[in-house]
């Protein structure tokens, strides 16, 4: 874990935020690679979520909402955390994770009561006794406007599925959706965790992409098993391999306030082994039943054909973008002997991020082998024009094995070699990543090379 985010603070995938004062507390700023690499994620998640079906709108709602929402939906009342503090050293944990760290209890991932009885455990700090465990409510306050009070009191949200629910009956009166149709939506989410940590796994402020489909009640359960395999599935095409993930179903007694049934996606953590990576619910009709009640807006469901009239059920999948950056991360890490020609004694292994094509934050480099002007003229121009199509990087400093050295470890698919051959047969060489196979490729025809790589 500490060669990943090593890794990522010294190339600007992830920096601490506000380094400079010492840091805030679990929250972080992504780097000029970060911010390429999340929005991969991001339109990959999209292109498959929204724009190659037609079952599946998009939404962008706001991150405050109407407080009612919130009590509504039961986070003010039930998405709390149990807490515990030790009677000495005064320090606080989560009792469901000091459980899980003697194996009593699996990792209760919050919002759920009873809390636990922590008898059986002391402070792991310092071995002092530990308090009962009291529920902790996880929702971010804020207030609006100028007073301060009870009255001006609202939330940041605490999940971003909220703002599809109470735009259930905008989106199905704009669109010509039926039943079954799903609403998504890539956004901010806030929680104040007790204990956020392990890099950017658990933070304060977190991006979800949520996908809520709406369905017969009684045909929740079809969809329920065709969402949790297109889900494993969509990880599973962006190169995760299959060892590295598996699926766990939440006990009764672990289930969020809301949920019929749920499954998470976990990951093979390098800090402490299986973590959630994503989930799948089926949250019944709480939601949109909740919602009515306290809205007073009828969002019920008529059905054109049979005239029956229901709350759908919703059969939700829910992505952490962090946490899927994160996975992707130590999925792609790889170590290998020396291969970029260069003889290194101190450094006899090379960094080899192997992040999928389309994820990497950079797909192309153009690399001139001489600093010659002529040379650099026709690298710059070859660098102008795929940049204009692809996140491209131009760099003509250091030797060429640093050089595909500083790429491999950021997981640029390709690298692009400009040297003077290429004036006599006007080619340059491509070489692959992955396979270390290189290409000569004629320079007019680089962009329809690239089309057919990142079809
Ligand atoms: N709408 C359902 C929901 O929010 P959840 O299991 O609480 O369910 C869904 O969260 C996903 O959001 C998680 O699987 C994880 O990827 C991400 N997530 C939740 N809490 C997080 C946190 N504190 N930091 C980073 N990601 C988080």
């Amino acid at each position: 874990m500490d060669k990943i985010e090593s890794l990522a603070k010294r190339r600007g995938f992830v920096f601490q935020s506000s380094e400079i004062y010492g840091g805030f507390g679990s929250c972080y700023d992504y780097g000029p690679l970060g911010v390429e690499f999340s929005n991969n994620i991001k339109k990959a998640w999209w292109k498959s979520m929204v724009q190659t079906r037609t079952d599946v709108e998009g939404i962008d709602g706001s991150i405050i909402m109407h407080p009612k929402v919130w009590h509504a939906s039961g986070h003010v009342e039930s998405f709390t955390d149990p807490l515990v503090d030790c009677k000495k050293c005064r320090k606080r944990f989560r009792a469901d994770h000091l459980l899980e760290n003697i194996g009593t209890r699996p990792d209760l991932d919050g919002r759920r009561e009873p809390p636990h009885d922590v008898s059986s455990v002391t402070c792991p700090e310092c071995g002092g006794g530990l308090t009962a465990p009291r529920n902790f409510n996880l929702l971010m306050k804020t207030y609006i406007g100028a007073v301060e009070d009870k009255t001006s009191e609202a939330y940041l949200r605490g999940e971003t599925c909220q703002g599809i629910y109470v735009n259930f009956k905008n989106v199905l009166d704009a669109t010509r959706q039926k039943i079954p149709f799903g609403i998504a939506q890539i956004g901010k989410a806030f929680r104040n965790e007790i204990t956020p940590g392990n890099f950017i796994f658990r933070t304060r402020e977190f991006e979800q992409m949520e996908m809520q489909y709406f369905v017969n009640p009684k045909k929740a359960d079809k969809y329920f098993a065709y969402w949790r395999e297109q889900r494993m599935g969509w990880y599973k095409n962006f190169g995760m391999r299959d060892n590295f993930l598996r699926w766990r179903e939440h006990a009764e007694n672990e289930r969020a306030h809301y949920a019929r049934v749920a499954w998470d996606i976990e990951f093979n953590s390098p800090f402490g082994g299986w973590k959630e990576l994503a989930g799948v619910h089926n949250r019944g009709d709480w939601d949109l039943s909740r919602h009515e009640k306290f809205s007073g807006v009828d969002l019920n469901y008529r059905d054109s054909e049979t005239n029956e009239k229901y709350h759908p059920y919703v059969v939700e999948t829910s992505d952490g973008v962090g946490r899927a950056m994160l996975a992707f991360l130590i999925n792609a890490y790889d170590e290998v002997k020396t291969r970029s020609g260069e003889s290194n004694t101190k450094h006899d292994l090379e960094v080899v991020l192997r992040l999928h094509k389309d994820l990497a934050p950079v797909k192309i480099a153009v690399l001139p082998l001489s600093r010659k002007e002529k040379l650099i003229a026709l690298a710059q121009s070859v660098w102008k024009k795929l940049s204009a199509l692809y996140m491209t990087h131009y760099d003509d400093t250091g030797s060429i094995g640093k050089r595909y050295r500083r790429q491999d470890e950021i997981g640029t698919p390709y690298c692009l070699t400009i040297d003077f051959k290429s004036f006599d047969d006007g080619k340059v060489t491509v070489r692959d990543r992955d396979t270390m196979a290189q290409d000569r490729v004629a320079a007019a025809d680089l962009q329809a090379y690239f089309r057919e790589k990142f079809e």
